[in-house]
């Protein structure tokens, strides 16, 4: 594998790689890898001839009062993970390639960033589409892979996609969760051993809402109470937003259909942390 750092040494690598007929497959990521992360990764071998992890903890998407200075950070053992996943480059540059003196553009998907995450996290979703463009033009690959967890993510990404016509296939990997249901995360690593319990509730909440759809509930909003009062019910913990909405248009969803989504956002702690299911399926 070769771990490149110079956004003018990924591009020659890349019309090098498109030039010899090859597909290139990117998997963006902020490093500290998991398990969801290596899903992805495989998934991305399955597709393509080429795979490219870019490791990148871009600063646009971190608020002020956020943890860009203590997101967690293992390059070296990030670099053998991905190695061992047959990956072709990691690419891994630094803010000041990124983002040198003078930088002034934002990419910016309305709409469907100024709900839920978007808004307790404002400018995020800017950062995201801003680095991930940036990413596209400097890695040019045909396709990329995004997680279900960051499903407002996913969904924004899509739609600049479509918006700005870019020939790249957009490829969604489910959510890899831990044994006990909690969806993977970097941030995990954040939560001391009570707030690791703790935070199963998002998982048990998310299951609760499934088994009412499935008993036959039809309701949006009485999904979403229950499931709210549920989550409250578990004490010390702070709900950001708790939501049933159309998993393409964020939307909010008054009765379940099979696109319906109940997403969540949920801090324990200090520990922010978002999951999802689809309700109905
Ligand atoms: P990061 O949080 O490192 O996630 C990188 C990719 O892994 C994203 O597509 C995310 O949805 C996916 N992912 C994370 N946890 C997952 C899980 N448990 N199951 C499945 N997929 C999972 O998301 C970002 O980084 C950044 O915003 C980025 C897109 C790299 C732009 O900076």
């Amino acid at each position: 594998m070769e771990i490149i750092d110079s956004p003018r040494a990924m591009t020659a690598w890349s019309d090098r790689t498109r030039a010899a007929g090859r597909t290139i497959c990117l998997v963006p990521t902020m490093g500290f890898l998991h398990d969801g992360h290596l899903a992805l990764m495989r998934r991305a071998r399955e597709m393509a001839g080429k795979v490219v992890v870019s490791l990148f903890v871009n600063p646009m998407q971190f608020g002020p009062a956020e943890d860009l200075a203590r997101y967690p950070r293992a390059f070296e053992r990030d670099a053998e993970l991905v190695g061992a996943e047959g990956v072709a480059v990691l690419f891994a540059p630094t803010a000041e390639e990124m983002y040198p003196a003078g930088f002034q553009t934002r990419v910016v998907v309305s709409g469907l960033t100024d709900t839920l995450c978007g808004l307790s996290r404002p400018g995020h979703f800017d950062g995201v589409t801003t680095v991930v463009a940036k990413l596209f033009h400097l890695v040019k690959p045909h396709l990329a892979v995004f997680g279900q967890k960051d499903f407002q993510q996913l969904a924004i990404i899509k739609k600049m996609v479509i918006d700005l016509n870019w020939d790249v296939g957009i490829i969604a990997h489910p959510i890899v969760r831990e044994r006990d249901g909690l969806a993977m995360s970097s941030r995990n690593s954040y939560l001391e051993p009570a707030e690791r319990r703790k935070a199963l509730c998002l998982y048990n909440s998310l299951q609760l809402g499934r088994k009412m759809v499935a008993g036959g509930e039809r309701d949006g909003h009485r999904v979403r109470e229950e499931v709210q009062q549920y989550i409250v019910s578990c004490g010390d913990v702070d709900i950001d937003y708790v939501a049933v909405v159309d998993a393409e248009t964020l939307a909010d969803c008054r009765t379940i259909n099979d696109r319906s989504l109940l997403a969540l956002a949920v801090k324990i702690g200090r520990t922010r942390l978002i999951d999802n299911t689809l309700l109905a399926g």
